[in-house]
């Protein structure tokens, strides 16, 4: 019976733009807790191929759009668990750790779980995130652009300080493994770059994360998020976005975990874009394929337009936070049809659709992000938004009263006619917002308006 309401809800909808993979509702378990997941999760409860919908574990404004499950998303037994009782037909994983610690291996290689859809890649693939010194190899095995570099561990550090002396500054020195996005240094002094380099390899300053470091060609250029959906053969790319990730007015102060985000991104022209379709996505889907690499799932290019040329920053598993607030609302696909493609490998049949609307995001943060700052603040404010969508981040409800729970507590998202439209409305919905310590930068796409 399921099956059947399913099938008439969704055929006569007119949801479907081209072919679409299913008429069967999925149940789908998302795992994460910040803004990304709560953009994913507005957009997968909107999906006519949504059937049960949970969140794990969620925050106060996922379980507006399904159930939140207090479940954490490294913690794969108890994942497990809940996809066999609740029958879970898609498995999203938003951030990277539960990808790169193989989340898509051990369901593939569990007869309870190998017929759930986990879309992400295998560990194999994840690595392209997971390790900077395989990312960059793997970028000169395929040709595909991105600064020229000098990987270094404990066994040839003095060559690493030989490659700063007869190098230009910046020095751009980055820990191989996860560093949750603070294993990038950028020093314009040699002798500063060769301190960094020791404290990242000898003294283990971020674990094991740095025993290899890259040293990296400073690129000087403006920075933008790209993302695609592969089946491992074909791709399909999302609308593009921007991030700010500096704290402060001006792209001032200290790197946070992202402050704001737009898309479109206005340089993200045709021209610029063939250029990374063929010169960076094409030779990275076909470079997977052809080491065998199984991915299927969101492949997140930071790229940095060089006079108009795009280079590889690095690569990601996942999608981005902020940008997938941005992205999201205009994206016009059924995202669980999107995925159900991806699995079947027909990607190349989807007919994308982006709403020609501007789309952007204004993150709130707690007063002392991204250094110590206290949780638990009352937020006020939150019930009605017009014209945006205040998508949540680190929140938390506790006796029906939402507390400040992280650092970045709110995204504030908003479509418009044009950048200018969607941030007014951010900046009119954010003010309504309170609780103690608020903090949002007020200059967000600042040089597109
Ligand atoms: P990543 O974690 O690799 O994205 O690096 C963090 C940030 O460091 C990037 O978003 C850039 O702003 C900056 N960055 C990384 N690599 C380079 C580079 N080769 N040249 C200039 N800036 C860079
Ligand atoms: N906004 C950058 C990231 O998600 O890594």
């Amino acid at each position: 019976m399921l099956i059947f309401v399913s099938f008439v809800r969704a055929a006569t909808s007119g949801f479907c733009n081209g072919i679409t993979a299913s008429f069967i509702m999925k149940n789908i378990l998302l795992l994460g807790s910040g803004g990304r997941e709560s953009a994913l999760a507005w957009k997968l409860s909107r999906s006519e191929l949504c059937g049960n919908f949970f969140i794990a574990p969620g925050n106060a404004g996922t379980s507006e759009y399904g159930m939140n499950v207090p479940i954490s998303y490294n913690d794969f037994p108890a994942i497990k668990q809940h996809c066999i009782t609740n029958k879970i037909d898609i498995v999203i994983p938003g951030p990277e750790e539960p990808l790169v610690a193989g989340i898509y291996d051990y369901f593939k290689n569990d007869v309870d779980l190998k017929h759930i859809i986990v879309a992400g890649p295998s560990k194999a693939g994840a690595v392209l995130e997971g390790s900077k010194a395989f990312s960059k190899k793997f970028m000169k095995r395929h040709n595909i652009p991105t600064a020229g570099y000098f990987e270094v561990t404990a066994e040839n550090f003095e060559q690493g300080i030989a490659y700063i002396k007869r190098s230009e500054p910046p020095y751009v020195l980055k820990a191989d493994g996860l560093a949750a996005g603070k294993g990038v240094v950028i020093v314009s002094n040699p002798y500063e770059a060769i301190r960094v380099m020791r404290s990242m390899i000898k003294e283990a300053q971020f674990g094991t994360a740095g025993h290899t470091v890259v040293i990296e060609q400073f690129l000087s250029g403006i920075e933008l998020s790209v993302f695609v959906l592969t089946d491992g053969k074909h791709y399909v790319v999302l609308p593009e976005a921007k991030d700010y990730k500096r704290i402060g007015v001006g792209d001032t102060g200290p790197n946070t975990g992202g402050m704001g985000s737009v898309s479109p991104v206005p340089f993200a022209d045709m021209a610029f874009m063939d250029k990374v379709r063929a010169q960076i996505i094409e030779p990275t889907v076909t470079g997977l394929l052809e080491e065998q690499i199984v991915y299927k799932g969101f492949i997140f290019f930071g790229l940095i337009n060089v006079g108009g040329e795009p280079f590889v920053i690095e690569y990601n598993c996942r999608l981005g936070d902020p940008e997938t607030e941005s992205v999201m609302p205009r994206l016009e696909n059924d995202l669980v049809d999107l995925i159900l493609h991806m699995d079947a490998g027909t990607l190349d049949q989807v007919v994308m659709k982006t709403s020609p609307k501007a789309a952007a995001t204004v993150m709130m943060v707690s007063g002392g992000y991204p250094d110590t700052y206290e949780k638990g603040k009352v937020i006020t404010g939150i019930g009605d938004a017009p014209g945006s969508i205040l998508l949540h981040a680190g929140t938390v409800s506790r006796d029906g009263v939402v507390r400040t729970n992280g650092g970045r507590v709110l995204a504030v998202t908003s479509l418009g006619h044009d950048l200018k439209d969607a941030l007014e409305k951010c900046y009119t919905n954010a003010a309504n917002v309170e609780y103690a310590g608020r903090y949002y930068r007020t200059d967000i796409g600042f040089e597109f308006v």
